[in-house]
């Protein structure tokens, strides 16, 4: 597989003459005034997602040579490697298989990568899992003693199952609730324990390493809660969702569902890590998830670059990024039940690609992920779309709408779909107003993705679309996207300050930690 870092293709030098040219003067305005066709050619329809690229600051120059810049990568190949099982995250020397995860049983197609192996035997290690763990999820969901699930993770084995489990909770069985418990802040714990009784309560223990800090000790606590109300089955009032099947058997944990370490934990909601959402919309739902997923990849794998939906996000958002320098991106979901999308997104991307050397470890003479960050439409626009609207920097804005609603209240949906667009106009066209205060410069980009309904298919196309637009990205600046070492640095500090906080041992501190260590234990 031959892959070539952005900044070292010819295109990405025709990219800065074109931004320096006319891409830094682009005006969205005059762009549809002169064409009345760039909705239609600006636009793209993927599996369950419709998406409008037409308010963003690209003409078909740029466009061609954001393609040009695709090509110039590799990014074909490295994704071909990708689904070829070929070992991409090498600092960790792994393979990157999570797409096998909602590959169907049969038909394992050879993607032609540079490294194609037979991926047979994990892809029926996989269906193996997922056929227990979604017939233990039905049994869950007949087991009408088990009003209370609560999943205890952290990162990948929180914020996807549930973002995912808010998202479908439209086609959730009423009379059970799901609680999410991931820091370490004992009130979290607490607060959830407190609205529980032992004989009506799941655990699902979720770490892929089985190592955790705050899973640990999450689990250890709620195990202690569980004994101390009389709780005695641990069989079946926990469960774990682990790589490290051996440390969930030791913590004492017999029904134990495992994946593997292809799979990244941010990628994991596809694996045994799915398995609230799986309780949640049953094994039906689930597999229409996974499906939703699969016919994503599918476009990735096959679609020409420039009708790949993946890829135009992608390159976007190396535009917006590398030569217009904007410095973030904001998530507006027009629809309640994706509020925990930005989150979920937020350790995608920024964990992939929040990187500042490339995949040899050389560092980048250019800027990686952007920020990301958003609220559910319309609350956002009541809080920070002023600085939307008027602030100086400019903030591309990627909204996604659902054309049809799960309730029936009149009006409603109408006014939320009313609002989606009035914002994406106003941010495109602006308002002139001489005395300033009034005055919306207008020409601020804006992408729109659409699905005709919430629904577990287009949930997993959503969400499989965000990852392979970030595999782009961070294929484009030639970075591991797989690997994750900057959480460990303070992880270790923070073992060494608990020592601290029981010992005062301030020695060898630096002056700050030292003096608010010191606050901390006086009485
Ligand atoms: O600290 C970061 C991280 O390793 C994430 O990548 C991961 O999703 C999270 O911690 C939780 O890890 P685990 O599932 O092993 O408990």
């Amino acid at each position: 597989m031959s892959r070539t870092r952005c900044d070292r293709t010819p295109a990405w030098g025709d990219l800065q003459a074109a931004f320096a040219a006319t891409g830094r003067v682009f005006d969205l305005r005059s762009a549809f005034d002169s064409d009345a066709g760039r909705f239609e050619r600006f636009s793209l329809s993927a599996p369950h997602v419709f998406a409008d690229l037409s308010k963003n600051l690209i003409d078909d120059t740029t466009h061609g040579l954001l393609l040009a810049l695709a090509r110039q990568c590799g990014v074909a190949q490295h994704r071909d490697a990708m689904f070829a099982g070929a070992v991409i995250n090498h600092s960790e020397q792994r393979q990157v298989l999570h797409t096998l995860l909602r590959h169907p049983a049969q038909g394992l197609e050879t993607t032609g990568g540079s490294a194609p192996q037979n991926l047979a035997a994990e892809l029926a290690q996989v269906h193996a899992t997922l056929d227990a763990m979604l017939a233990y999820a039905e049994a869950v969901r007949q087991d009408s003693a088990i009003t209370d699930v609560v999943n205890i993770g952290i990162g990948g084995s929180d914020l996807g199952p549930q973002m995912a489990v808010l998202a479908l909770d439209g086609f959730t069985a009423p009379g059970r609730r799901f609680h999410f418990v991931s820091n370490v802040d004992g009130h979290e714990l607490d607060a959830v324990l407190q609205r529980l009784q032992a004989p009506s309560t799941l655990f699902l223990i979720a770490s892929k390493t089985f190592t955790t800090l705050e899973t640990m000790t999450n689990a250890a606590s709620a195990k202690a809660w569980f004994a101390a109300q009389g709780g005695t089955d641990t069989a079946r009032h926990f469960a774990a969702l682990t790589t490290n099947v051996a440390a969930a058997q030791e913590f004492g944990i017999r029904t134990t569902f495992g994946f593997w370490d292809w799979v990244g934990g941010r990628y994991s909601i596809w694996s045994a890590i799915g398995l609230p959402l799986a309780i949640a919309i049953g094994a039906q739902g689930f597999r229409d998830f996974l499906a939703g997923a699969h016919a994503m990849d599918q476009h990735f794998r096959l679609a020409e670059l420039e009708h790949n939906l993946p890829v135009r996000l992608g390159l976007l958002d190396v535009w917006y990024r590398n030569f217009h320098g904007f410095a973030s991106r904001s998530i507006a979901p027009y629809h309640s039940a994706l509020r925990r999308l930005p989150a979920y997104l937020q350790q995608l991307e920024l964990e992939s690609n929040g990187k500042r050397v490339d995949a040899a470890g050389e560092a980048l003479p250019f800027a990686t992920a952007p920020v990301l960050w958003g609220e559910p439409g319309t609350n956002g626009q009541h809080a920070y779309f002023q600085m939307l609207h008027q602030g100086t920097a400019t903030v591309p804005v990627e909204f996604v709408a659902v054309k049809r609603p799960r309730h029936a209240l009149p009006g409603h949906h109408r006014l939320l779909l009313a609002n989606v667009l009035a914002q994406a106009q106003a941010l495109m066209l602006g308002k002139a107003d001489a005395g300033g205060h009034r005055h919306f410069t207008g020409n601020r980009p804006s992408t729109m993705l659409l699905l005709d309904e919430l629904s577990p298919a287009s949930l997993g196309a959503l969400i499989a679309l965000q990852e392979h637009r970030v595999f782009v990205s961070g294929s484009l600046w030639g970075i591991n996207s797989f690997d994750q070492w900057g959480v460990e640095l303070g992880k270790v500090l923070a073992r060494d300050a608990e020592a601290r906080l029981v010992s005062g041992d301030t020695a060898g501190l630096d002056g700050s930690t030292a003096g608010l260590l010191q606050r901390l234990r006086a009485p």
